[in-house]
């Protein structure tokens, strides 16, 4: 079986899907690799290198597409690409089924067979697989990082004779896998760290990381079977909101990673709050794509208001895009493992087997 993986736009896109660490586990599988040329020399992956392993280079993209059996890529690819496709092929990737909602179905109905990572279900078999926590925890890391490097002031305490310097005060809102990765980064910088969430199970996590949990005042517990955020009520919003109102006044720094899947990210940080932050604090809004956390979040610009920056960014990632293509392959080979016959040596698409259920579309 041929698995391929095009170059993806790289205005867009930094991450590959396919590193060479990963060609070869996929070759030893029995798996031939094909890539687009000059795949992944961006991040430092030579040709030969992947070469030497035995991969092939197609210099034709369409050729590419046309002879593999597997497509991998980070998302969908644009629709010339796209358009090649046809039956008995297997297309994986982060599809984003709620926004491609239309044409995913069409294809589906072509007899092609997709797999979208992010409905992976969240149960121990599939954490080698979860795209969404290892990207979210590299993202969360990150935009500590560069929320850290725009405030102008230094983050731990420092005594010296000159005199003391006090740690930063960050506030984390939403503890999920970005959230906790922002915690920790935060703490391990110096900073003191605040965090809340819907989800009462993370109060536990929070503190395991020494950050403080901020509770909503008789909050219900907002949390799915399936361990995501459900859509809060507007008592429990104005609850939130008064704490958060009076939280602020003391935060230098806030990460916002608040979501809930399948919808627009809440608004959580709106215009009158921000007037509690003290000016030359940093907000850094993780959600700006998916509509943001923050009143003036705009995707990939740091906007200015009353002495705040507001900053959030369309893919983050891209600013991590070895390490991230590095976790996002493995992800996916442990995907294609499960889902290829070693004997037969060809894809088995079980639909007792939950993994595969819940994450292709029909
Ligand atoms: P996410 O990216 O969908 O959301 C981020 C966080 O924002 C969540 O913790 C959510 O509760 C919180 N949030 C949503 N609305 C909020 C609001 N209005 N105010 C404050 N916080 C709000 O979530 P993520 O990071 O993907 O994690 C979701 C769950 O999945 C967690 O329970 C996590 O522990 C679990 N998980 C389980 C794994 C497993 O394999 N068992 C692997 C990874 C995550």
């Amino acid at each position: 079986m041929i698995i391929c993986s095009v170059s993806e736009n790289k205005d867009l896109e930094k991450r590959v899907s396919i590193t060479p660490e990963i060609a070869k586990k996929y070759i030893n599988l029995g798996f031939e690799i094909q890539l687009s040329e000059n795949y992944g020399k961006h991040l430092g992956f030579e040709k030969s290198e992947y070469i030497k392993l035995g991969v092939k280079f197609v210099s034709d993209d369409k050729k590419l597409i046309e002879s593999a059996d597997i497509i991998i890529q980070m998302g969908l690819l644009d629709e010339d690409k796209i358009s090649i496709l046809k039956s008995n092929q297997t297309y994986i990737g982060i599809l984003n089924p709620n926004e491609n909602k239309i044409k995913l179905e069409e294809l589906a109905r072509k007899k092609i067979n997709l797999f979208s990572l992010e409905l992976l279900p969240r149960i121990t078999r599939a954490q080698s697989m979860d795209v969404l926590s290892s990207q979210a925890n590299l993202a969360g890391y990150k935009a500590v990082v560069e929320s850290f490097s725009t405030f102008e002031k230094a983050i731990p305490m420092m005594m010296t004779a000159a005199g003391t310097i006090p740690a930063a005060k960050v506030l984390v809102v939403g503890a999920g896998v970005a959230g906790l990765q922002a915690i920790a980064t935060a703490k391990r910088m110096g900073a003191i760290v605040f965090a809340t969430d819907v989800r009462i199970a993370s109060k536990e996590q929070v503190e395991s990381l020494g950050g403080k949990f901020l509770t909503v005042d008789e909050a219900e517990n907002l949390e799915t079977e399936g361990g995501y955020a459900k859509e809060a009520s507007e008592e429990f919003k104005k609850k939130q909101e008064e704490l958060l109102s009076e939280t602020l006044k003391k935060i230098d720094i806030v990460i916002c990673t608040a979501l809930i899947p399948g919808k627009k990210a809440p608004l959580i940080i709106k215009e009158k709050m921000l007037k509690n932050i003290k000016p030359g604090s940093v907000i850094y809004d993780l959600a700006a794509s998916q509509g943001g956390n923050v009143a003036f979040t705009e995707v990939d610009k740091i906007i200015e208001k009353d002495g705040v920056k507001i900053m959030g960014e369309r893919n983050i990632l891209n600013k991590l895009p070895a390490s991230s293509s590095s976790l996002y392959s493995k992800n996916v080979f442990n995907f294609v493992s499960n889902l290829y016959d070693k004997e037969s040596k060809k894809i088995n698409i079980n639909l007792e087997d939950e993994i595969i259920a819940k994450t292709i579309i029909k």
